[in-house]
């Protein structure tokens, strides 16, 4: 089927590209602050569009005391100064969709900022109020209540839960300048139906929403059963012991998606949503695409899997046979703005960037839909931020590097920092840049036709040519150390091993890197027809 037969919504198979609004690009007030803004992202849409992408995902840009870089949100219904205006978000939705592209924006409906007008009244409001009644606050346990009330710890670290001096606790799963809503209470359901429909009148094409497997915690608030041996971890989404989760992915969630949907499917243009849910089966994850409910979710599975032919192959397998029965398509995801980059996590160096690329190409050949990370098509890594400029919240809450690595601000020209960033020139962005990516910037790599840009564009195109309304059903399999995938008449190869594999029969449609001698190398991907 050519592209013009599809008869699937835009998000469906569409590529996104998420951009991480304080490193993206800079340029107010200018030349520049060392903190990306809307006004930089719009004047790089050029960018996105030739680079191939469908979609962009912008990380939170409202109004925010930038606790948690933005995902603790004071105003929904603002944009923080730092970033720009309201005018400076129409202007880049403008822009984008006069270029073809779609504009996903983040809601994060777990928490407010604790600068949140909510919250500040909570705060100054008595125990038993109805302004207390919007959080989780209870009293503690033991002598004098001075005990959290239950044994839950915080994503960043330490206890789930902070003491305000009339002795009553508040519960914040992530830092404790993010207070957890309580769902539980009507008020808040009538709220995020505002913000949804502000933000949809303004003519966002959809939302990310963030911690969507949080929201409504185990009524109970009881203590949680820790795990003896087993650790929480992504790495299979298979075989392996489920924790016990009082917090997260509970029943009652599924009913604020279906409200959500019908406000969705009440705009006009294939609104959608994507749901961040960390929940820890395929099956869970598939609960929230069902067709009543959110338009898709990341798929972690295909992000946790480790370098492994056999691994790949049963993390697409089973991705795909998860959302059939909800009338859905796949997503996939190698990065984002929480976890190390993916040529680092394979292992950093040439080999550890042959395999991003290989993962990649992969990834485009799959149905469904791809979500990339700025950067990623740079051939960025994890970098090893220095100890005083790190930001990350949980870098203060448990002394770990935390996220910094992967949020540094993007090198676009120049042979030094800021690399046209935006800010003054001599100067370092909010998080220092390397003093060796010279070569790794947006115009250097322009300018080379065997750069990881390059290829990115290279692949984009050919995913258009070779797959668009594909609609065949897609089957993965192992063949030695490869990961072989067939759909739409092509076979999808990748070498996971350490030696060369036999290249299949046909024409090579594109590789992920040299094959010399008409066969696979290791950490090399391919597609032939
Ligand atoms: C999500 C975001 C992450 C943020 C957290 C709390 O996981 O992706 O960046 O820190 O939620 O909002």
């Amino acid at each position: 089927m050519s592209g013009a037969e599809r008869s699937h919504p835009w998000w469906y198979d569409a590529v996104v590209y998420q951009v991480y609004v304080r490193s993206f690009a800079d340029a107010m007030p200018a030349p520049g602050d060392g903190i990306g803004d809307l006004p930089g992202i719009t004047s790089r849409l050029p960018y996105l569009r030739e680079l191939g992408v469908d979609a962009l995902w912008i990380t939170p840009f409202y109004t925010s005391p930038q606790k948690d870089h933005g995902y603790d949100v004071a105003d929904y219904t603002d944009v923080d100064p730092l970033f720009g205006t309201l005018d400076d978000i129409d202007r880049l939705l403008e822009t984008a969709h006069g270029l073809g592209l779609r504009v996903i924006v983040d809601l994060v409906p777990n928490h407010t900022s604790d600068q949140h007008a909510w919250f500040r009244a909570a705060l100054a409001a008595a125990p038993g109020s109805k302004e207390r009644a919007r959080y989780i606050f209870r009293p503690g346990r033991g002598k004098d209540g001075a005990e959290p009330p239950n044994n839950w710890d915080s994503i960043f670290g330490g206890p789930a839960w902070t003491r305000v001096p009339d002795g009553e606790w508040y519960l914040h799963l992530f830092d404790t300048s993010q207070p957890d809503l309580d769902w539980r209470n009507p008020e808040v359901g009538d709220m995020f139906e505002g913000v949804l429909r502000f933000w949809l009148d303004r003519g966002v094409d959809g939302f990310r929403v963030d911690v969507a497997h949080g929201l409504y915690k185990e009524a109970s608030l009881r203590d949680q059963v820790r795990p003896k041996k087993a650790k929480k971890s992504a790495e299979s989404m298979v075989e392996r012991v489920l924790n016990d989760e009082p917090m997260w992915d509970q029943p009652e969630v599924h009913d604020v998606y279906r409200r959500w949907r019908e406000v969705l499917d009440s705009y006009p243009g294939d609104r959608m949503a994507v749901a961040e849910a960390w929940t820890q089966t395929a099956a869970s994850m598939a609960m929230f695409i069902r067709p009543d409910e959110l338009h898709q979710a990341f798929n972690f599975g295909w992000l946790g899997t480790p370098w492994s032919a056999e691994a790949f192959a049963e993390v697409v397998n089973d991705s795909i046979a998860a959302v059939a029965a909800a009338a859905s398509a796949p997503t996939w995801v190698l990065s984002n703005h929480d976890v190390e980059r993916h040529p680092t996590r394979y292992g950093g160096g040439p080999v550890g960037l042959a395999r991003g690329r290989a993962a990649t190409l992969a990834m485009l050949a799959l149905p469904g839909s791809a979500y990339l990370y700025q950067g990623e098509e740079l051939g960025l890594e994890q970098v090893d931020v220095p100890p005083e400029a790190r930001q990350d919240p949980s870098w203060f809450r448990t002394g770990k590097p935390g996220r910094d690595g992967c949020r540094v601000p993007l090198p676009w020209s120049g042979d030094a920092p800021p690399y046209g960033f935006g800010g003054p020139a001599g100067t370092q962005p909010w998080i220092p840049q390397p003093a060796d990516w010279a070569p790794l910037t947006v115009a250097a790599q322009d300018a080379d036709p065997d750069s990881t840009l390059a290829f990115y564009k290279r692949a984009l195109t050919a995913r258009r040519e070779v797959f668009a309304g594909a609609d065949e059903e897609t089957v993965a399999h192992v063949d030695g150390d490869v990961l072989v995938v067939r759909r739409a008449g092509v076979s999808v190869v990748l070498n996971a091993g350490t030696y060369p594999a036999a290249l299949p029969e046909g024409e090579v449609l594109i590789s992920s890197g040299p094959l010399p001698g008409g066969v696979l190398p290791p950490d090399t991907a391919a597609w032939i027809r």
